[in-house]
């Protein structure tokens, strides 16, 4: 018999950051943070995970490449999380069942995207190896239970495990079992929402998330002030704003929230610099759309957030999304690719030029 299921899982693009770690080897973070999470169709990793007796070790290749799994590491941390609860709900409540958790698991993982890029790849991967093992096991889990698992694996991997509107909320107990993530909407709730990548390098970036994080947490007083006077009430107000279908409620929390996170970068010793000069153009781009947008009807028509790496996502409505692409590709004429993860459009892309 073989034991093997493949499942896929989306990138997630978060409006209210995630940065900061309370707890490193559990991934519990020192805020609460929301996403919203991309179609199946565009960003995503594809995982396959097979169990057979005949395997002497756990083992993973990425994207054809076999990489280490570490004893201790977040991969083999994830593998053993789900083996155990193969182990206490499948085969402790059925002896029949096949005993998958004692054989040793080959995993292969694909990204149609740029690894490691500011793209979100350990959240669609880590997220997509859980639901993997959570198809092969059979667990009977609801996604909230796996998003604990995912969340050790890469902090905003927990968010992917859902789709649609997403908050990952950060819990208070130590053993971390109520920090996890929940839907605050479905993507079917507001389907006119759409997020434009601009790819503006897809170079592997240079301050992994986590070395930045340590960093951020040990030396940046911002964070602090972020952490405790910004971020919980940004929380209520996007979600707010995201049951109320309120655009521009939404795009102004969410640009704020990105300027904050690389405010707190720089605010980090040393300073980190994830944004470049085609990132800070693309923001003056938005900002002046934006500004023309409000002299006319009062509102805010388009977003930008950046993760840890230079690359552009636009949040904006589906009536806005081919003008901001023209106004993108006039603006920076030389680019490849431009991908709208919703769908509608193809187009060109971004570079440094
Ligand atoms: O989960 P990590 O370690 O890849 O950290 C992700 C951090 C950001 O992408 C910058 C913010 C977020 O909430 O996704």
């Amino acid at each position: 018999m073989v034991f093997q299921a493949t499942t896929s899982a989306p990138v997630n693009i978060a409006c209210i950051k995630y940065w900061g770690k309370r707890d490193t080897s559990l991934i519990l973070p020192t805020n609460s943070s929301l996403s919203v999470t991309l179609d199946q169709d565009h960003l995503r990793s594809t995982t396959t995970s097979r169990a057979d007796p005949s395997f002497t070790s756990d083992r993973l290749w990425l994207n054809g490449k076999e990489e280490i799994v570490k004893d201790g590491g977040r991969m083999s941390t994830c593998i053993k999380e789900m083996k155990r609860l193969r182990k206490e709900l499948v085969e402790d409540k059925d002896p029949k069942a096949p005993q998958l958790s004692t054989f040793s698991v080959h995993i292969a993982s694909y990204n149609n995207f740029p690894t490691a890029a500011g793209l979100a790849s350990s959240a669609s991967g880590f997220a997509a190896l859980v639901s993997s093992l959570a198809a092969l096991y059979a667990l009977p889990c609801p996604p909230t239970t796996l998003s604990l698992i995912a969340r050790q694996g890469s902090g905003s991997a927990c968010r992917s495990l859902l789709g649609g509107f997403v908050a990952w909320e950060q819990g208070s107990q130590s053993n971390g079992l109520d920090s996890h993530a929940v839907q605050v909407a479905p993507e079917s709730h507001w389907p006119t929402m759409h997020a434009l990548i601009c790819v503006v390098n897809d170079a592997k970036k240079g301050t992994s998330s986590t070395s930045g994080m340590q960093r951020t947490v040990e030396t940046s007083p911002l964070l602090q002030h972020r952490i405790k006077h910004v971020v919980p009430q940004r929380m209520i107000d996007i979600s707010k704003a995201i049951l109320e279908k309120d655009f521009d409620s939404f795009a102004r929390i969410t640009m704020a929230d990105s300027n904050q996170f690389h405010a707190v970068a720089l605010d980090t010793s040393p300073p980190i610099f994830y944004m470049n000069d085609v990132s800070r153009a693309i923001i003056a781009v938005v900002e002046e759309y934006n500004r023309v947008a409000v002299e006319t009807t009062g509102k805010v028509k388009a977003a930008y957030t950046f993760d840890a790496g230079p690359n552009a996502v636009i949040y904006t409505e589906e009536a806005n999304v081919k003008e901001i692409i023209e106004m993108i590709v006039k603006f920076f004429p030389q680019q490849e690719k431009f991908k709208d993860p919703f769908g509608l459009f193809g187009a060109q892309g971004l570079g440094e030029g």
